[in-house]
């Protein structure tokens, strides 16, 4: 680890040392509401968030130990005492370590599309993986998408359309124009660079499947 990381990562990192679930005051030091991002990538979204809502907690997750370090470069632990970063892979078991009915948003922003049909069982919006999401989220609570794969974003629409206990923001069930408070990312710049235009998708929790 560079010297120069050190000190952040003991601020910014949680360490997953046994199969507790998170507790997110002990975490914040506060009980201010939670704000996920699944696959955090390099940051930008995280880090801009967490400067424009101080009294939101972000905890920012990514599955590379390449990606942690680029946002703890970024990172500054005067400005940005509300983020927090963990490095795991998430799956449906999530429910595992977070609380049921304990985040207030959830992002997921450009998810690894798997574009082979054979490949389609790796990824990461599954029936099983919105069943953990719906587990985690508050009533009325918000889960953000977006990606720039067409064909994934047909197969995550058409999964929400058979849920009663998610309701689409949008109507259609997608936007393909940045709404109001997004902030791009760095997989939205180059996919956008290549002729690619996300899709967006907004959900809200209202009640149990
Ligand atoms: C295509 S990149 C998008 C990054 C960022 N959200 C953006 O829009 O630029 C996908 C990111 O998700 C991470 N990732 C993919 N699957 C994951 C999983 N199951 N759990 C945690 N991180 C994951 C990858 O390491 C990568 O950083």
């Amino acid at each position: 680890m560079e010297k120069s990381l050190i000190g952040k990562r003991e601020f910014f990192e949680i360490h997953l040392n046994s199969d507790n679930q998170l507790n997110f005051v002990n975490i914040f030091g506060n009980d201010n509401p939670v704000h996920l991002e699944i696959g955090s990538g390099r940051g930008e979204f995280l880090i801009q968030k967490a400067l424009d809502f101080p009294d939101i907690n972000f905890l920012g997750v990514d599955k590379k130990e390449k990606r942690i370090k680029t946002m703890l470069r970024k990172l500054d632990l005067e400005k940005h005492k509300n983020v927090r970063l963990l490095r795991v892979l998430v799956d449906k078991n999530i429910t595992n370590r977070i609380k049921a009915n304990s985040l207030e948003k959830i992002y997921i922003l450009h998810p690894d599309p798997w574009p082979k049909r054979k490949h389609h069982k790796h990824r990461l919006i599954q029936e099983s993986f919105i069943d953990a999401l719906s587990q985690i989220l508050v009533l009325n609570g918000i889960l953000e998408v977006a990606t720039d794969h067409e064909e994934y974003a047909n197969w995550i629409i058409k999964l929400f359309e058979d849920r009663t206990d998610f309701v689409s923001q949008f109507k259609g069930g997608f936007a393909r124009t940045s709404q109001e408070g997004n902030i791009e990312t760095y997989f939205d710049i180059k996919k956008r660079s290549e002729g690619f235009e996300p899709f967006f998708m907004k959900y809200e929790k209202i009640g149990k499947k």
